[in-house]
């Protein structure tokens, strides 16, 4: 059964696929109206949402399909201490696809595992957000006509922001990405992303501090917010919170055709003003997670209806335990723990890939 945990679950030529799928759905809404009759979609939110789970609602009722689901893990039995796994084998029973939001890293792969329909990760802990990366994609696309050969700079908070890690990893495979890493130390991105991605496919990026200094050579400016729910410390919270601010002032030294994109909720880290310029394309992005999101509904349904190509082999260790402590492994003591051996000779948790230690 076909999941999308990962961004890199979907290759380059099915990203392009539907990003050409979502641009005819926005041209010809009619066609795609009934494409899902009957099936239904399950909307587990085991975190706040409001633009995954709304779009992922109003894209299953724009094809004619149905939608349950909770909104918070208050009201499912993960209040009474059910595990993901079980949770995603019940669902199995009522639904015929999930879309799903966890705070534990790695939650959505074991849900995939344990489902019988597709899973798609609307974000895991810190750790990924692939459909937030497919609203990305449909927005560089439409904003500034391609999605290679662009610089992209990468504002905020790139330790927690779940979307960033996603985007990096989508955006690594198009030609000609060059990333520009902004963020206070202490929210630079994880060892794993720096490691694994960025210097293992030898992709160009330069890191600093400095928004105002970074923004003249920047095609992209993806803003972050400040995860707070996501650090333990809340003093270092309150200091870091108001590192970066985007402002009408600082837009005057951007090309003329660079897009701002975020992936919102925004707290403080762009000015209302800034909403004016034609260059603030983060609403018009929202808009299109919706249809990216229809693309890969209607994707990951067409192929359930197919017989499952089978299941790669992949060899693991259980030698380690994982010491991220916002990893699904450390919560549901049952789980197996599973190391895979990656490029760089490291082996990494295959839930939250945090780098075991001997
Ligand atoms: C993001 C998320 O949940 O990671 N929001 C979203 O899905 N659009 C970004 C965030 O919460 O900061």
């Amino acid at each position: 059964m076909r999941s999308v945990i990962d961004i890199l679950d979907l290759s380059v030529q099915e990203l392009d696929d539907m990003i050409a799928t979502a641009l005819d759905i926005i041209d010809h809404p009619a066609k795609y109206a009934h494409a899902c009759e009957g099936k239904k979609l399950a909307t587990l939110f085991f975190e706040p949402s409001t633009r995954t789970r709304l779009s992922f609602t109003a894209a299953m009722y724009e094809l004619g399909g149905y939608v349950l689901g909770f909104s918070e893990a208050a009201s499912s039995s993960a209040s009474k201490g059910e595990s993901v796994a079980d949770t995603a084998k019940i669902v199995s029973c009522y639904a015929d696809i999930i879309a799903m939001r966890h705070p534990r890293e790695g939650a959505a792969l074991v849900a995939a595992r344990n489902a019988s329909i597709p899973v798609i990760n609307g974000g895991d802990g810190g750790h990924c957000h692939p459909t937030q990366t497919l609203a990305d994609l449909l927005t560089i696309r439409r904003e500034l006509g391609r999605l290679d050969h662009l610089t992209i700079g990468l504002c905020g908070d790139l330790k927690y922001g779940r979307t960033v890690h996603s985007l990096i990893n989508a955006m690594c495979r198009y030609k000609g990405t060059k990333f520009v890493l902004i963020s206070p130390e202490e929210l630079r991105l994880p060892e794993y992303m720096e490691k694994d991605v960025l210097k293992a496919k030898g992709v160009p990026y330069t890191s600093t501090a400095d928004l105002d200094g970074a923004i003249p050579d920047l095609d992209i400016l993806y803003m972050t917010r400040i995860q707070r729910e996501r650090f333990d410390d809340p003093d270092q919270y309150e200091r870091l919170k108001d590192s970066y601010v985007l402002t009408s002032e600082k837009l005057k030294a951007a090309k003329e055709r660079m897009a701002v994109l975020h992936p919102l909720p925004r707290v403080n880290e762009i000015s209302v003003a800034v909403d004016d310029d034609p260059r603030a394309a983060y609403f018009r992005q929202a808009l299109n997670g919706k249809y990216m999101r229809m693309a890969l509904i209607l994707k990951l349904l067409d192929e359930a209806k197919k017989p499952a190509p089978p299941a790669k082999a992949e060899e693991y260790t259980d030698r380690f335990r994982c010491r991220n402590p916002k990893c699904i492994t450390c919560v549901e003591q049952e789980l197996s723990q599973q190391f895979r051996l990656t490029g760089e000779g490291k082996y990494r948790c295959v839930y939250c890939e945090t780098a075991a230690e001997e």
